[in-house]
């Protein structure tokens, strides 16, 4: 189910009480920097800062709110086709990100997992990728997913061609066994995605892992997206009915 809500409306008075059924796997799909900077006149790159800096304050909340996981869409497959300079920007804020945050976040229980290729970034950003991953793979208290080179056809791909390289028999071949072949591996499906921006695509983001997800848009730019507009959708999806395509 897909619901729009509308950014103005108040958050009632008994905000932020615990959710009885928070969602474990939240994926965002960080929509709306670029609008956001032209509307104060400002460069697409000052746009990604600011989302930046939103998504430090919405993994406190996370925390917080009782979400386990989260998966946030930092940068696709398609966006190579941005020019040059915002490409370099985003990269750029990664490497940034890593240099400036990880302690912070090693020290706060956040693990951290990447999902997508690393092959096409600098040694550099790469190097520091890994030694992020492996620092703080026995934390528990946040897992961060970020999703960056990531495109959901291409991991489909490549867990074919791996299922291939494994001489797995197609009538080996399962729902169970291919999920395990996505860079999420292991990890649950996501409970929630949520959508700034008003947008109404999936953008080619966990569309494999998302077939029962539940979907939250709204109209909020991502650098706007703050704690009452994160617990409006929490709350949203903790009173919806997942059926999974059994009657009622
Ligand atoms: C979409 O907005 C946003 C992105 C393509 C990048 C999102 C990245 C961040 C918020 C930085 C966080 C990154 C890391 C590595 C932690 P858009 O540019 O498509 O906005 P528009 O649709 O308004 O143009």
């Amino acid at each position: 189910m897909v619901e729009i809500v509308k950014a103005t409306e108040p958050v009632p008075e008994t905000k932020y009480l615990p959710l009885p059924n928070p969602p474990y796997h939240v994926g965002i799909i960080m929509d709306g920097n670029g609008r956001w900077a032209k509307s104060r006149g400002k460069a697409r790159i000052e746009g990604h800062k600011a989302g930046t800096e939103n998504l430090r304050r919405i993994l406190e909340h996370s925390v917080e709110f009782g979400v386990k996981m989260l998966t946030i869409y930092a940068f696709s497959t398609e966006n190579w086709k941005r020019p040059p300079l915002e490409v370099m920007g985003l990269m750029n804020i990664l490497e940034n990100v890593i240099d400036r945050e990880l302690m912070e976040l090693h020290k706060n229980g956040v693990q951290l997992r990447h999902l997508g290729k690393l092959e096409k970034l600098r040694p550099a950003i790469r190097e520091k990728v890994q030694r992020a991953i492996e620092l703080t793979k026995d934390n528990d208290r946040l897992i961060l997913n970020v999703a960056f080179n990531y495109g959901g056809r291409d991991e489909i791909v490549q867990a074919v061609q791996n299922l291939i390289r494994d001489n797995v028999k197609p009538e080996d071949v399962t729902e169970d066994l291919l999920s395990k072949y996505m860079y999420t591996g292991a990890s649950p499906d996501p409970d929630l995605i949520i959508r700034t921006s008003g947008e109404f695509r999936t953008s080619n983001f966990l569309i494999w892992q998302a077939a029962y997800a539940e979907y939250y848009i709204t109209p909020v730019y991502w650098p706007d997206f703050d704690k009452d507009e994160y617990y409006k959708a929490l709350h949203t999806f903790s009173q919806r009915e997942r059926r999974y395509g059994d009657a009622k």
